[in-house]
């Protein structure tokens, strides 16, 4: 019998309407759309407005979208791995909750966190239930409300983030298609540049926790810069090292949109082309773990069966890696 891979057979992805521009951020903080854009990349970021929603939200459309386009029904789906760092609440796990929102019955289904890197991390897992002929049909979710614990008199982190989610099906291949190698990494010794401190059970939530703002997402940023871009880059050129890539066979590079400087400094390490690099974070900013989703449900139309695609993300932990796989489908 040939070897089963896990391919990717359906992307969607889902933003909400609400755009919170540089010219909004410049009459919040102390900020301005030339910092912003020149440091970073980004322009817009989309937030969920509206109580009681939260992440589940964002990927029960992001799922439900995914269902329709690719004519599964709920019933069908074996297993739901969320990746999320923003989930509705600590427990139960989000994946839990979009299940019963798209009326998901015969699954089981849990959330990894592995902060920026959670998406790529959710797909190995997801590959595995697959690849072992266990499963048929995988969901794979990456969503994130970062709004929520954003900090919007902090300059150096509110510009950054937005809220947005993607959702994939993984069905088993015997043709060569699909994910074909994978690698990650993560380093608790650099738990202390990027981190939400409160909340958890070291810090449970009291009256000094929340006058302290430690209920917000902090980082380092030149520090997780640096790792950033030597990490990415790295995993990246080990990935295509591998498996014998190159500028040339490569068809694209999806990468975690945290920063447009870090984004040029792997495709430069990787020698690939910038035409060749799925860039959206102009208008989403830093989703964590909707990025890579939300890239490929954009360039979905563009991908051509046997592409070569690298996806790379580097993350808070920190956590790190990259994965290679050949597109399974022409545009429909
Ligand atoms: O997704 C998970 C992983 N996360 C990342 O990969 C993020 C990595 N880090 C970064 O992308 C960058 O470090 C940032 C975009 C966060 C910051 O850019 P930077 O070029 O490293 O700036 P910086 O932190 O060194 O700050 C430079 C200056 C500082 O002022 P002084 O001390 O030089 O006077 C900051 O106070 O820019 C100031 N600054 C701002 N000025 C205007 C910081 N934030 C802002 C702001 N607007 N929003």
């Amino acid at each position: 019998m040939s070897k089963i891979t896990a391919a990717i057979t359906g992307i969607h992805g889902w933003v909400p309407e609400y755009v919170l521009t540089n010219a909004e951020l410049e009459t919040m903080v102390d900020t301005s759309d030339e910092w912003i854009i020149s440091r970073t990349g980004i322009k817009e970021r989309h937030i969920l407005k509206g109580k009681g929603l939260g992440s589940s939200d964002i990927a029960t459309e992001a799922v439900k979208g995914l269902l329709e386009k690719t004519g599964t029904s709920a019933g069908e789906i074996d297993l739901v791995i969320m990746a999320t760092v923003t989930p509705d609440q600590l427990f139960p796990a989000s994946a839990n909750i979009v299940s019963d929102k798209v009326g998901i019955k015969n699954a089981w289904s849990f959330d990894i966190n592995a902060a920026c890197s959670g998406f790529l991390f959710a797909l190995n897992t997801g590959a595995k239930f697959v690849e072992s002929g266990q499963y048929k049909k995988v969901i794979v979710i990456g969503a994130d409300k970062m709004s929520a614990i954003t900090d919007y008199t902090d300059r150096t982190t509110c510009v950054l983030f937005g809220d947005a989610g993607g959702a994939v099906l993984l069905e088993p291949n015997t043709e060569g298609y699909g994910i074909l190698d994978t690698k990650n990494y993560t380093d608790g010794s650099g738990r202390d540049y990027l981190y939400q401190k409160a909340g958890g059970s070291v810090l449970p939530p009291t009256h000094e926790t929340i006058d302290a703002k430690q209920h917000y997402i902090r980082q380092e940023g030149q520090s997780v810069f640096k790792f950033a871009v030597k990490g990415m880059a790295d995993v990246a050129a080990e990935m295509m090292e591998r498996n014998n890539l190159t500028s040339d066979n490569i068809a694209y590079l999806v990468p975690h949109q945290a920063n447009l400087r870090i984004i040029d400094a792997t495709a430069r390490r990787m020698g690939i082309d910038k035409s060749k690099v799925m860039i959206n974070i102009e208008r989403y900013g830093n989703t964590t773990n909707g990025t890579i989703p939300m890239c490929l449900h954009e360039w979905e139309h563009k991908l051509k069966k046997g592409d070569n695609l690298v996806l790379a993300a580097f993350g808070g932990g920190f956590t790190w890696g990259a994965l290679y796989l050949k597109w399974a489908y022409d545009p429909q």
